[in-house]
């Protein structure tokens, strides 16, 4: 078998990229671990940057997010039992995020490149790679019983934070930095209309805790509990009650309940890797680094990411040039590291930390108090979270 670039995962940003790449005329596969069906109902993301929902439209593939997203101008954070709104769109010259979950992105994606008579290879396990610094390397994996090699001029590594392409870097060619956090976040999805028109970000004493949304009838929330805690320990009241109290305000507001529909945990940690480049491979989107959720960045980096990689992808095989391909990697930190200090802030602003005599609790109210009476530190706030068109 042979492609021109070989992607190893089919999730945003495996996808984003075979479809840029496939506008340019330049061929790929994707091999991804999962069935089809696992990638299309796992339940992650919900939020997309205004770059985000430009960059599927000009790539025509926002048909459906244009009919079934909701768009929010605003985000409120709530502390000391009352909300405050952040006008996004007003501190940021117009720009608004979009409410439309990551699986039915990764759907999208899917229907597009099958439609196109894309190569999608779902259930290929045990992927190796191959002759990285040669101009000619390989991808070995197993698919249908079989071993196949794949040929190609480039492999992406868009196989998210637990994926195998990073680990074909030998030891010393990369610098990876990491920071692990002592809390995970627990979140549903559940059959209640939103008690809420925009997502609500909650600072409280008991932890924290998001209310966000997929459409008019689902809800999505999430709170803080320790790290490593087992999903047992949270029967469905349990979560309903934490909600209501890390929620409630003091102007009567009430959470709306219901059938409690996908239930998980998730660590949170913040990594980069750098450079984000060894040879021929090219890493992507979570493969190369992680946000924790709080600052909703993660989706959107994969996609800026793959924008670039297409771009210089694009750039080699059209003109021959390698000068984009060489840039990758600086190019795409300086908007990893904006984002990887947005999501530590907003982490630290809002979650519940050991503090032995409050000092840091302290310091929180403080700073949420200067970010809601502040125009320009709202704004601040506001245009890291609509996402920076240069940074
Ligand atoms: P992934 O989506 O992880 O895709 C990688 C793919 O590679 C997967 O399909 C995987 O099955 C496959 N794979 C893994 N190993 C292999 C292998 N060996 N061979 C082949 N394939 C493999 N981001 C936002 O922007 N906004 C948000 O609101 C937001 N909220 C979040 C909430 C939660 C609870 C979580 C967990 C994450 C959230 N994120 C958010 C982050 C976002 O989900 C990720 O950043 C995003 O999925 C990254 O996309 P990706 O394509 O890089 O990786
Ligand atoms: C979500 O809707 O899943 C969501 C919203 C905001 C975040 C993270 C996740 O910061």
């Amino acid at each position: 078998m042979r492609t021109q670039v070989a992607i190893i995962g089919a999730g945003p940003a495996g996808l984003t990229l075979s479809h840029l790449l496939y506008l340019q005329g330049i061929e790929s596969v994707v091999l991804e671990l999962r069935s089809r069906e696992y990638i299309e109902h796992r339940v992650r993301a919900g939020v997309l940057e205004q770059g985000t929902v430009d960059l599927f439209r000009s790539a025509g593939v926002a048909d459906r997010l244009d009919r079934e997203c909701l768009v929010h101008h605003g985000i409120e954070l709530l502390f000391e039992r009352r909300r405050h709104r952040i006008p996004l769109t007003e501190l940021t010259g117009g720009r608004a995020i979009t409410i439309y979950g990551q699986q039915e992105v990764v759907k999208d994606l899917i229907r597009h490149r099958l439609e196109a008579g894309g190569q999608i290879l779902f259930e290929a396990t045990e992927t190796t790679l191959l002759d990285l610094h040669t101009s000619s390397p390989r991808v070995r994996f197993r698919h249908g019983g079989e071993i196949h090699e794949l040929q190609c001029d480039f492999v992406a590594g868009c196989d998210g934070g637990h994926g195998v392409s990073r680990t074909f870097i030998p030891p010393g060619a990369v610098s990876v930095y990491e920071k692990l956090y002592p809390f995970a976040w627990l979140g549903i999805l559940a059959e209640a209309p939103p008690a809420t028109d925009e997502i609500v970000y909650a600072n409280h004493e008991r932890g924290f805790a998001l209310h966000s949304m997929r459409s008019p009838r689902l809800s999505r929330l999430y709170i803080q509990v320790p790290r490593d805690e087992p999903l047992e320990r949270w029967p469905d009241d349990r979560i309903w009650e934490e909600l209501r109290l890390r929620l409630g305000t003091d102007d009567g507001w009430t959470l709306n309940e219901g059938p409690i529909i996908e239930k998980s945990i998730t660590a949170m940690r913040s990594l980069v890797t750098e450079p984000m480049q060894y040879g021929r491979l090219f890493l992507a989107g979570d493969a190369a680094h992680i946000v924790p959720p709080t600052g909703a960045k993660g989706l959107n980096l994969a996609v800026a990411d793959v924008r670039v990689l297409a771009e210089a992808l694009t750039a080699w095989y059209r003109e021959g040039r390698d000068d984009l391909l060489a840039a990758y990697s600086t190019t795409c930190l300086r908007r990893i590291w904006r984002a990887e200090h947005f999501s530590w802030w907003m982490t630290w602003m809002l979650h519940r930390h050991e503090d032995e005599d409050g000092f840091l609790q302290r310091l929180q109210i403080s700073q949420l108090r200067y970010v809601c009476t502040s125009r320009v530190a709202a704004a601040s706030l506001a245009e890291n979270y609509v996402g920076l068109e240069t940074v």
